[in-house]
């Protein structure tokens, strides 16, 4: 009887969820009706990703390493641009750095939960913004569908999802998307690409209105003054983060311009081909910023011990790009949900396997040099 019910709560049942959920770690802050846990357990991710396969082919391969070579030189699509290296140096930069093992202290347990902009979430990594994927990659999802499984998934997840608009779309594409932001009480970041902040302006009250986590500003998809970057964060209510910074002189303009937060990225490499690693830019940059200002990052997070590279090199939080897309398109919400879920417990087990108690704590000490 109760094998057959998916709601019923007794040990065995916690336990599985628990493991599949990260093995007795902290359980995701936003509460997920049971018969979603069940639902969400009978999905694995190798379904997913077939599934992701199925409908993303040839756009992406799926790929088991999603590195940025066998994608490189395909125009559009998700790879990089040119010849994709700038893809392809994300992931070998993130790829050298090397975990230290420390093994002789007294953390079991690690708090993978973390705050950002007054967020407390449950790991710190979010869904990156990701524009007009749904309808673009054919076969796929709505536009609708689309939003609604990274916010969602992430959500149920317990952390943030993201929607990347353009302000110059139609009026009810903005709209809709808008929409979704609100529905979910403003867990999603929103990115309006930087077209003239005129046009931004006019939507201010409606993007405030949404109470998204904060606005995310992608530069490196065409630039922004300090005085343009400064009539933003004066004109908005919720925090600006300038996404696409990749020096250290760029990232003190935004804190000159008063920007809440900045995103060390190189937007997976699909804006200017042959740039460095993330992984790479990323040191100098907290050198002199962490603790100053929000940093958050991106490129290649495939798995909780990435994501754990990431802020040991220094940044406070990262988003995540193309493995989500991949979860949405071959699992929808659930999908995202299991991604962010695996990834969550593979960050608690390498937390306790380097010896660190709670995200606050994780440092260069467990990088290897
Ligand atoms: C299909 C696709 C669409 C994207 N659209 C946007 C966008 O609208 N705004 C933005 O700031 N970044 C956009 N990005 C870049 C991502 O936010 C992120 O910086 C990048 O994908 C790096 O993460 P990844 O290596 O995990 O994919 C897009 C990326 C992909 C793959």
């Amino acid at each position: 009887m109760m094998k057959n019910n998916p709601d019923s709560f007794n040990r065995r049942n916690l336990l599985k969820v628990s493991t599949i959920l990260g093995g007795g770690g902290l359980i995701a802050q936003t509460a997920v009706p049971a018969s979603a846990l069940a639902q969400q357990s009978r999905l694995t991710e190798k379904d997913v990703l077939v599934k992701a396969r199925e409908r993303l082919y040839p756009t992406c391969r799926v790929c088991p390493v999603c590195d940025g070579v066998a994608c490189s030189g395909d125009s559009g699509g998700i790879a990089g641009s040119g010849t994709g290296m700038s893809f392809q140096n994300n992931f070998t930069a993130l790829e050298r750095v090397k975990l230290v093992m420390r093994n002789v202290h007294d953390v079991t347990r690690a708090d993978t939960s973390t705050t950002i902009f007054g967020h407390k979430i449950s790991l710190p990594a979010v869904s990156a913004p990701m524009g007009p994927a749904g309808t673009k990659f054919g076969k796929g999802m709505t536009q609708q569908e689309w939003f609604d499984s990274l916010v969602g998934g992430c959500v149920a997840a317990g952390t943030l999802g993201a929607v990347g608009d353009n302000l110059t779309y139609p009026i009810e594409d903005v709209k809709r998307n808008l929409a979704v932001v609100a529905r979910f009480q403003g867990k999603a970041l929103y990115n309006s690409k930087p077209i003239p902040n005129e046009i931004i302006l006019k939507w201010q009250p409606e993007i405030d209105a949404t109470g998204a986590a904060w606005l995310s500003v992608d530069v490196d998809s065409g630039p922004k003054s300090v005085a343009q970057l400064r009539e933003l964060v004066k004109a908005f209510k919720m925090p600006v983060v300038v996404k696409g910074i990749m020096t250290l002189d760029d990232a003190m303009r935004c804190m000159d311009a008063g920007v809440a937060g900045i995103a060390v990225s190189n937007h997976g490499g699909r804006r200017q081909d042959h740039t460095a690693g993330t992984a790479e830019v990323l040191p100098a940059v907290a050198a002199k910023l962490k603790g100053k200002i929000p940093i958050l990052t991106d490129g290649c997070v495939a798995s909780g011990t990435d994501v754990l590279k990431y802020l040991a090199l220094g940044a406070d939080l990262v988003m995540v790009g193309r493995h989500i897309l991949r979860a949405a398109y071959g699992g929808g919400a659930d999908g995202v949900a299991l991604f962010m879920n695996r990834m969550r417990a593979e960050l608690q087990a390498a937390m306790v396997l380097t010896g660190v108690p709670s995200v606050s704590k994780i440092d260069s000490r467990i990088i290897f040099v």
